[in-house]
């Protein structure tokens, strides 16, 4: 019975292993470079110039204005634009970042609604979206 139970608990720990391995081989720091230079083409005003002159391909993500890294994957796990004054919408794109956990957009003048693709954002656990102009509220689907 010990037996089964340890083979049981190997194969899981090696699927586990090879399951990350696969999401993290699927997507890199290239992905949520491309999901970030995508939020900033929807933003339609930045008076205060912060991703304007910032977020700059010739500087790694992980050093751009209101991104953070996680230590470990060194991949965007935060993302902080809050009271920046930036107008836009939010495109599909922001259910790209594989490893987000946190999303602060509050106090901005973002609008229009809620992709659905927020959804595949499987890690986050905060959510700031407060403050802006989104229209609706948040959808069903998303798991909180
Ligand atoms: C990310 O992956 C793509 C292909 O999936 C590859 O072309 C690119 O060089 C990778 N970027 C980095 C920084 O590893
Ligand atoms: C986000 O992911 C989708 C699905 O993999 C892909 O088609 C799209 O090009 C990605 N967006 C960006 C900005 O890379
Ligand atoms: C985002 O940044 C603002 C200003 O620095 C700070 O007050 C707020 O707590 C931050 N949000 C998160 C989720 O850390």
């Amino acid at each position: 019975m010990e037996k089964v139970f340890t083979s049981f608990l190997l194969t899981s720990l090696l699927l586990h292993y090879v399951m990350a391995n696969l999401a993290m081989t699927k997507t890199n720091i290239t992905t949520d470079q491309l999901a970030l230079l995508s939020l900033k083409s929807q933003i339609i005003s930045d008076p205060s110039h912060f991703l304007d002159e910032n977020w700059s391909p010739a500087v790694s993500v992980c050093h751009w204005v209101g991104v953070t890294c996680g230590s470990r994957h060194q991949r965007v796990n935060s993302l902080n634009l809050s009271n920046m004054a930036l107008m836009g919408k939010i495109r599909r794109d922001i259910g790209n970042f594989t490893f987000l956990v946190s999303l602060d957009l509050g106090s901005n003048n973002f609008h229009g609604n809620f992709p659905q693709e927020m959804a595949h954002l499987g890690r986050l656990k905060f959510l700031d979206l407060s403050s802006n102009s989104f229209r609706g509220e948040i959808p069903s689907w998303f798991g909180f």
